[in-house]
């Protein structure tokens, strides 16, 4: 998972450490799970091929985090899959409204929430990562969530994470 997630930010000059920047991603449980969060992997045979979680803020509130899709597989809607999943999911859980940070050097990344009905809110910093912010409020649309695709990974909830993967195969939500 951390190599799905530093692979993502090759090029960039984040101004944190690795252990600050990954401080999320080495405790999945206590910083999403717990809270009334979610996090999702998905995985093509074994291999893991996409990430995302959403940290819940308020009651209503919740940042969506950590979309990774590995770059040889972009394009190809399974970005789409999981952040509708991730939407369902939150819908679901009582969120009302979703916000997240992109980078804004990502032309791509910023058209793809765009194309999600992500609208602008404003703007700020990562580290040293000049980001936009977006927001999007949810309804009963995103409470029905993806739509079949059959080519899509095989994603669910990660369990234990650790360094090198995830322990206990996520179920199939499919
Ligand atoms: C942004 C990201 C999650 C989107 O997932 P994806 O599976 O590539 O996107 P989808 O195939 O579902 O959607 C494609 C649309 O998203 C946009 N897009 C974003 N990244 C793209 C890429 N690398 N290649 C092609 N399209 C991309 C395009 O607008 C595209 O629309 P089009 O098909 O009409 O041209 C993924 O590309 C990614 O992990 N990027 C790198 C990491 C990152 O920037 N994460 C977000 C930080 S918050």
């Amino acid at each position: 998972m951390l190599d799905l997630h530093r692979r993502a930010l090759e090029g960039f000059t984040l101004g944190l450490t690795q252990q600050q920047d990954e401080a999320d991603l080495v405790a999945i449980e206590d910083v999403y799970l717990r809270n009334g969060g979610e996090f999702l992997l998905g995985f093509i045979g074994k291999r893991l091929v996409a990430m995302g979680g959403f940290k819940r803020l308020t009651e209503g509130l919740a940042e969506v985090r950590r979309m990774r899709i590995a770059r040889d597989l972009q394009g190809r809607g399974h970005g789409t899959y999981l952040l509708r999943e991730l939407e369902r999911r939150a819908f679901q859980s009582g969120v009302r409204v979703l916000c997240l940070d992109a980078a804004r050097r990502r032309s791509l990344t910023l058209e793809f929430y765009r194309k999600h009905g992500y609208q602008e809110t404003g703007q700020s910093f990562y580290g040293a990562v000049e980001t936009v912010q977006f927001r999007k409020a949810l309804d009963q649309r995103n409470g029905q969530g993806a739509a079949n695709q059959s080519a899509a990974p095989n994603v669910g909830p990660a369990t234990s994470v650790g360094d090198s993967g995830v322990a206990g195969g996520p179920p199939s939500v499919s």
